[in-house]
């Protein structure tokens, strides 16, 4: 590839991992004061996993990363860059987890790093993946989506305990000369004066690990569950409506609408918005709840395993998270069934 060609970042290959222990419904009635209709009806959600206790997020992530390795069809030495977005890394703060699991992969002497953008962090994670491969510094990025979120939840606290799951998606984003494969879109966004909508207030340079700390429970998230909610619907359709508009994109092109797996009303209320047809639409949030970085690349692996998404089918991604951040992103899918 000469340097005058121009070059696309295209996602050639997908994998998800998701720890076989599952926490229903029914199992939270016993522990918190709560329905499983209640949670169905207001979420979507009828059941989550959860990693055991000696699982840590790399852990989830490697067997993700192996799978879209695997796919795109590389040997492991041939990626020269792991990005990996969590909010439940397996250390706070050294050494980041992308580090940790390119050891476990055998990838050595390649720079890793970790993204933290909450629920956003895949989508941001995308763009950073397109700027080092369309400037030419990488060509083949580990891209990892994972979390332990189980981690900083609070199974006391019914209002956040029922919403969050554990799990891991990978996807691997390559140099390509072809136009067609590369992704098309990506904006990302980010408003910090809504930081106390969605956040561990602890450990941190705020409120370094105490016993005070671990007594008042800063170690667990804290969410302003309504709040975050109207303005996950109001944020999401003016961004992803921006998207469409500015590629000249109508929302019926789209082969598969890919949001974030959060609650199924904001995913309603956005598609209604976008008139997005059902079909469009891809649904994981009843089974796997809201699993924040890993959401994404875990519904596409979904629908790849499937067998429903095939080469240049059009996907549309839209994420909102603590920060609070959002973004969404229009791009082919470059793999091969
Ligand atoms: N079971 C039964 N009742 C409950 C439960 C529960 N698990 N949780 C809350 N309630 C009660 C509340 O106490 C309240 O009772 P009250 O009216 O007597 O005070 C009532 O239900 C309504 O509570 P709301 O918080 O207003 O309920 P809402 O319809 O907003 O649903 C939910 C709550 C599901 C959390 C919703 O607000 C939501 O999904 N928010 C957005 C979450 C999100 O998208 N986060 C962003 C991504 S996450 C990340 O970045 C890591």
């Amino acid at each position: 590839m000469s340097r005058s060609t121009p070059i696309y970042a295209a996602m050639r290959s997908i994998g998800a991992y998701v720890p076989p222990k599952i926490l229903s419904n029914a199992d939270l009635e016993k522990m918190v004061d709560t329905t499983d209709e209640w949670i169905v009806k207001r979420t979507g959600i009828r059941e989550r996993h959860i990693a055991d206790k000696d699982v840590a997020t790399s852990d989830l992530a490697v067997e993700a990363a192996r799978d879209a390795i695997a796919r795109a069809g590389l040997e492991h030495e041939e990626i020269d860059l792991v990005l990996c977005a969590t909010v439940t890394p397996d250390y706070f703060n050294m050494p980041s987890t992308a580090c940790v699991i390119s050891d476990k992969l055998g990838i050595r002497n390649v720079q890793a790093f970790d993204i933290s953008a909450a629920c956003s962090g895949f989508v941001y994670g995308l763009s950073i993946a397109k700027a080092f491969i369309e400037s030419g510094m990488k060509r083949n990025v580990l891209l990892i989506g994972a979390e332990k979120f189980s981690s900083i939840v609070d199974y006391t606290d019914r209002s956040t305990c029922i919403l969050f799951g554990d799990g891991a998606g990978a996807a691997v984003i390559s140099a390509t000369e072809d136009r067609d494969e590369g992704i098309i879109d990506i904006h990302a966004s980010a408003d910090g004066s809504y930081a106390d909508f969605l956040m561990t207030p602890a450990p941190g340079s705020v409120h370094p690990a105490s016993c005070e700390v671990i007594e008042q429970g800063l170690q667990y998230v804290k969410m302003k569950g309504n709040e975050t909610f109207k303005l996950a619907v109001k944020t999401l359709t003016k961004d992803v409506k921006e998207i469409l508009e500015k590629n000249s994109i109508p929302a019926e092109k789209i082969d598969h609408f890919v949001p974030h797996q959060a609650n199924y009303r904001i995913i309603k209320a956005v598609g209604d918005a976008l008139k997005m047809r059902e079909d469009q639409t891809v649904l994981t949030v009843g089974k796997y709840g809201n699993t924040s970085a890993a959401s994404i690349p875990m519904a596409i692996n979904d629908i790849y395993e499937e067998g429903r998404l095939h080469y240049g089918d059009l996907m549309l991604l839209d994420t909102f998270g603590g920060g609070l951040t959002w973004a969404s992103a229009l791009l082919p899918f470059a793999g091969r069934n």
